[in-house]
């Protein structure tokens, strides 16, 4: 599965099998949120796999008892250490490179997950207080997401995407106008996609035309 593929069909699954999920799967999994960029590479977050079950209905119950986590095997609470960007970029390491550098280490788990045929969820509302209770953690950590992992037993409808023309604009805020090649989107990966299937159908159905009209000549001689 190439990059673009995982990231088009990754879905948020909420529904899983009752079936364990190989613990290399896991390491990858937190492998592939290690590799993330982080502001000066502080990479200052920690991951707390939690198997059991008792725990796993704990941590539901204070993710706002959204019940259907439970079914997941595994979940892996994201934590971030917001003192160490504090110390080297102040305020705003604090605030936003700390929260920007796990949301991208929690992207590429998500995206692994989904390679490696798992199904998982960003799970962000939470009762904070309730979670640093069951894990223990220190006053200096904060939960940024639980991520529910485990076999999908559903296969969730995409949800409505705005289309890229609504969310993109040229050179300055409101900026709507292009050369029209570029405005129709031509450029863009997923309109090359379409156009290169196109082609493929095309040749595919010429093969078969050539084939039937010579089957049908054959016939008449
Ligand atoms: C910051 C954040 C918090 C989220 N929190 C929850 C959550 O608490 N519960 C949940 O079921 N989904 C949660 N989601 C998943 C979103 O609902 C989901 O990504 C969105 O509906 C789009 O669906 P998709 O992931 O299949 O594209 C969260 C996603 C993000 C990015």
């Amino acid at each position: 599965m190439d990059v673009f593929d995982a990231i088009r069909t990754r879905r948020s699954v909420r529904k899983y099998k009752d079936k364990q999920i190989p613990w290399d799967n896991v390491v990858t999994i937190m492998q592939a949120g290690k590799y993330a960029p982080s502001a000066g590479n502080l990479q200052n977050w920690k991951f707390i796999v939690v198997k059991t079950e008792g725990k796993r209905a704990s941590i539901t119950k204070a993710c706002l008892n959204q019940e259907w986590m439970a079914t997941a095997p595994v979940f892996i609470v994201v934590v971030g250490q917001p003192e160490d960007a504090e110390r080297y970029y102040g305020a705003r390491g604090r605030r936003l490179y700390t929260i920007q550098g796990i949301a991208a280490a929690i992207e590429n788990m998500l995206l692994t997950a989904h390679s490696l045929g798992l199904g998982s969820c960003w799970v962000g509302a939470f009762d904070e207080d309730e979670l640093r209770r069951i894990l223990l953690l220190p006053e200096q950590a904060d939960v940024h997401a639980v991520i529910t992992l485990g076999y999908a037993d559903e296969k969730p409808e995409v949800p409505p995407k705005y289309r890229i023309e609504h969310m993109m604009f040229f050179e300055k805020w409101w900026g709507r106008v292009e050369k029209p090649k570029t405005f129709l989107g031509w450029w863009s990966v997923n309109n090359v996609r379409m156009v290169d299937e196109g082609k493929k159908m095309l040749k595919k159905a010429h093969k078969k035309i050539k084939e039937k009209v010579s089957e049908k000549m054959g016939k008449k001689q």
